[in-house]
């Protein structure tokens, strides 16, 4: 399928190679020329929102009406210096009402070298990738998406639960930052509601 990227960065360079390697076709796009996202956006029959939380708002604005009705993957978090900086709802609501599109949270908890690992798998398990999102048909191409990658998709439920994600995002970034196993905070299934 066709990817656009609104984003030149990093995730865009993680996500987009490994979708490239597995077949589709991925066109990338940052703030220069001023016409670059819309044609992103206008290329994409699935689009990634990969720009740093301060660009959604711009981002969105260029990309325009292309994106009305599309399936658009939200990796960003509003997590600056270390803060969730929302204060209510989620900043996949707010892609959601800028942009008109189907928009589908995922691919917000791992940095950006663990996308880019083939496939991201830790003691031999493949990584489990949450999305948030509304629309069956988009949560299934992103589903799809996420398999591309050698990983397994679970529900995390709405797109009003994407809030969440991005807080648990700033959950274990503080974390790792302070040296401990995020992984490690959770017992195993089996142990989850009781032993
Ligand atoms: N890096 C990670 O490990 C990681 C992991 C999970 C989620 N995320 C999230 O993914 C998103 C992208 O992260 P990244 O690491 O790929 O960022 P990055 O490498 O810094 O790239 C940011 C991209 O955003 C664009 N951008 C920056 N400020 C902008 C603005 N004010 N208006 C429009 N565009 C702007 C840049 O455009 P130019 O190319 O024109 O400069 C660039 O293409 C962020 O929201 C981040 O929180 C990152």
């Amino acid at each position: 399928m066709r990817i656009g990227i609104l984003g030149a960065g990093n995730m865009a360079d993680a996500l987009g190679t490994q979708w490239a390697r597995a077949g589709h076709e991925v066109r990338t796009s940052g703030r220069e020329p001023a016409d670059a996202f819309a044609q992103a956006a206008e290329f994409g029959e699935v689009v990634l929102l990969a720009v740093r939380h301060e660009g959604v708002g711009e981002t969105l604005r260029a990309a325009g009406s292309a994106l009305t009705g599309k399936v658009l993957i939200d990796c960003t978090n509003p997590v600056v210096d270390g803060e969730l900086v929302t204060r209510t709802g989620s900043a996949a609501q707010r892609v959601a009402e800028l942009s008109g599109a189907r928009v589908v949270k995922a691919f917000n908890l791992c940095h950006e070298d663990v996308w880019r690992m083939t496939p991201p798998a830790f003691d031999g398990a493949p990584l489990v990738v949450p999305l948030c999102g509304d629309d069956p048909a988009a949560l299934a191409t992103v589903e799809s998406l996420v398999r591309d990658l050698g990983c397994v998709p679970a529900s995390g439920g709405g797109l009003a639960r994407a809030g969440l994600l991005e807080a648990t995002a700033a959950l274990v970034i503080g974390l790792w930052r302070g040296g401990a196993d995020a992984q490690a905070i959770l017992p195993p299934l089996a142990y989850a509601q009781g032993g």
